[in-house]
């Protein structure tokens, strides 16, 4: 992993101008296209990319793989503080890695998707999640990172945090046209809206890092824009808030 100063980073290839570390965090339910949008922002400011999704999933695919209940947090931190869990920043969106296997792939199956929100209710497991999170952010000072509680508890100091939504209409034509793009052909569309109500209500009614609109975060609706559009609007506000933070031009 590519260790750098928590005070000050370098630009690469660039004469040695001090940068100040910058997080920005966008949170927001599943479907409001928060990864791509994140990546995107990322790429444009020259930041890096943090998917924290990943890293629950990773913890589920750990659920799935030592047989260990999804509802037994504190067997689940044992064996997530045992695995390495870490991402090749080599590549850009970084890979999912747990040792030296690359799971990016195989934490978008199914069987991984059907019990994440059953791993990420366990504080135990969040706890862990959130301590390796702000390591990431001393190693890495300068990131976009998303996921469904960066700008209320991970980094709720960040300079510019965003919540991301859109309609559950819209949020399950894309999760639909997801699936199609995956060769699924027997969809059901009700049931995929139905998935998506499920999800959200225990993403926002679990007890530890619920998904809220932080305080003081710029709120986004993705419905109505493309994802371009989208992006465009957020880097405005990022470059406008923070005009010292020497983005990439
Ligand atoms: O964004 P995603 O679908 O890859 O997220 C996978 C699961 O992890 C989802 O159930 C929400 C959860 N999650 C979370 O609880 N906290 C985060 N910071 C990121 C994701």
């Amino acid at each position: 992993m590519n260790v750098m100063s928590p005070e000050t980073t370098h630009r690469p290839g660039r004469n040695a101008k001090p940068l100040t570390p910058v997080v920005i965090t966008i949170d927001g339910p599943a479907g409001t296209g928060k990864s791509t949008v994140a990546h995107r922002l990322a790429s444009r400011l020259g930041l890096e990319f943090l998917d924290t999704g990943a890293m629950y999933r990773a913890a589920a695919l750990i659920a799935i793989e030592q047989q260990i209940d999804p509802g037994d947090g504190p067997a689940l931190a044992a064996a997530l503080r045992d695995a390495r869990l870490h991402f090749d920043w080599t590549a850009s969106p970084p890979r999912t890695m747990l040792d030296e296997r690359d799971v990016t792939r195989r934490i978008r199956q199914l069987d991984v998707s059907g019990v994440v929100s059953l791993v990420a209710a366990r504080p135990e497991v969040r706890r862990v999640m959130v301590d390796q999170q702000r390591d990431i952010a001393r190693r890495h000072p300068r990131l976009v990172t998303e996921g469904r509680d960066q700008g209320s508890v991970v980094f709720p100091d960040a300079p510019v945090r965003f919540f991301l939504h859109a309609e559950v209409s819209v949020r399950a034509r894309r999760r639909v046209a997801q699936l199609v793009e995956a060769g699924q052909t027997d969809i059901d569309e009700q049931r995929v809206i139905r998935d998506i109500q499920q999800r959200d209500e225990l993403d926002a009614t679990r007890t530890d890092g619920p998904l809220v609109r932080p305080a003081g975060a710029v709120d986004i609706d993705t419905g109505s824009r493309t994802i371009e559009e989208v992006v465009t609007v957020m880097e405005g506000i990022a470059r406008e808030q923070l005009p010292d933070a020497g983005f990439e031009s």
